[in-house]
């Protein structure tokens, strides 16, 4: 049984007991396993940015999520003045976290829906049954999306493998299996013994908390390792290749992770490991070349300086503390989509997978410029 990250409670609108989210509070992960429940727009904002929710297509469901809390109550209006309210609704759940574009491609599909309703002549209770189906039909995608990309990727690992793992990009990242982890959960049920390496992911240990707590709970054989382990392991021959996941992954084919995903895709070039991103086509951001264009997350300089419950580092010690990197196509062996694996992945190849999931790309900037490294 895989853990469920979160879900919607009430099936359709009632004006009389309204739904909210249950989701796992991932920050008390693995010491203790509690639920909690969000009732409004900025709780969900609060749980997004506090990581109480994470992982790109997890945060895509939560905005959807967060979409019906702020219009649950909103029936009674006019379609004109419910499309504003909702406008105002989508602005705040959006300031959340700049990076995973998941949650800025759900708002977009929720504001999309209400429109389409609206200009189709659709009233406001019918407007918001709407983004009810839409909300719930995001959810139920990318469950579906997790269990295909998990079969496509489980191809890629032979029996007895030895894998290599950066954050979390499993079950607790989604809605449903997972993306990075998804291969690994098909290849166990497939029979085929494997290992992981999963690196801590340092400041905010989403590989020691959650991936090596899902990765046990599924009983797969993992061992963590520090971040700057992962050259090492490599080194020793020990790891048959790499599958991370992704925030955001442009045209050209870069790709935006966890903070120290760059330096694990430059060790398994070093030692001829391959390196594989798992993602569903709402990572890629059909308006963006390069990746030097992603909006790069930072975060608060406490929790590099306060780890480990208590302070760690001097007091008033500058601090740099981005969370994400990108990492040039370069250096990518294959994305593996619900589409498809794409290999060495570059323009044409990452544009041919989106119109297969039928998305126009749309690029909006100059390809003037390349990922760090590029
Ligand atoms: O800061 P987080 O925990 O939200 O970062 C998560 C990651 O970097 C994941 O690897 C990425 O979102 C893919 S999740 C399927």
């Amino acid at each position: 049984m895989h853990i469920e990250t979160l879900r919607w409670v009430g099936e359709r609108p009632d004006q009389a007991r309204p739904g909210y989210v249950r989701m796992v509070e991932q920050t008390r992960l693995p010491l203790e396993h509690i639920e909690i429940e969000v009732r409004s727009v900025p709780e969900m904002v609060d749980a997004i940015y506090r990581l109480a929710v994470r992982g790109a297509p997890a945060i895509g469901v939560a905005a959807g999520f967060g979409v019906l809390l702020g219009i649950q109550d909103q029936a009674h209006r006019e379609p004109e003045a419910l499309l504003e309210h909702l406008d105002g609704v989508v602005e705040t759940l959006a300031a959340a976290r700049p990076t995973a574009v998941n949650l800025f491609w759900a708002l977009e599909r929720m504001r999309e829906r209400a429109r389409a309703e609206a200009q189709a002549g659709a009233d406001g209770e019918r407007i918001v049954a709407a983004l009810f189906e839409e909300a719930l039909a995001i959810y139920e995608g990318d469950r579906r999306t997790c269990r295909r990309m998990g079969e496509i990727g489980a191809e890629l690992i032979a029996d007895g493998a030895s894998l290599l793992t950066h954050c979390n990009a499993g079950a607790l990242a989604t809605a449903g299996i997972g993306t990075a982890l998804a291969p690994m959960y098909v290849a166990k049920e497939q029979g085929k013994r494997i290992h992981v390496f999963a690196d801590e992911t340092r400041p905010l240990l989403q590989g020691a908390r959650i991936t090596a707590f899902e990765l046990m709970h599924a009983g797969i054989d993992v061992t963590l390792i520090t971040d700057g382990s992962a050259a090492r392991v490599m080194s020793e021959g020990r790891v048959d290749a790499v599958f991370v996941g992704s925030d955001r992954i442009t045209l050209g084919g870069d790709v935006c992770n966890k903070i120290g995903t760059y330096g694990v895709a430059l060790a398994a070039q070093a030692h001829s490991v391959p390196f594989y991103v798992v993602a569903p086509l709402s990572t890629v951001d059909p308006s963006l070349l390069s990746g030097r264009e992603i909006p790069i997350e930072e975060r608060a300089p406490e929790e590099i300086t306060e780890g480990l419950g208590r302070r760690i580092a001097p007091e008033g010690v500058a601090v740099y503390a981005p969370a994400f990197d990108v990492t040039p196509a370069e250096l990518v062996s294959g994305i593996i989509t619900e589409v498809g694996l794409i290999e060495r992945p570059d323009r044409a190849k990452m544009e041919a997978a989106l119109r297969r999931g039928g998305i126009e790309p749309t690029p909006s900037k100059p390809e003037e410029s390349r990922a760090p490294g590029s």
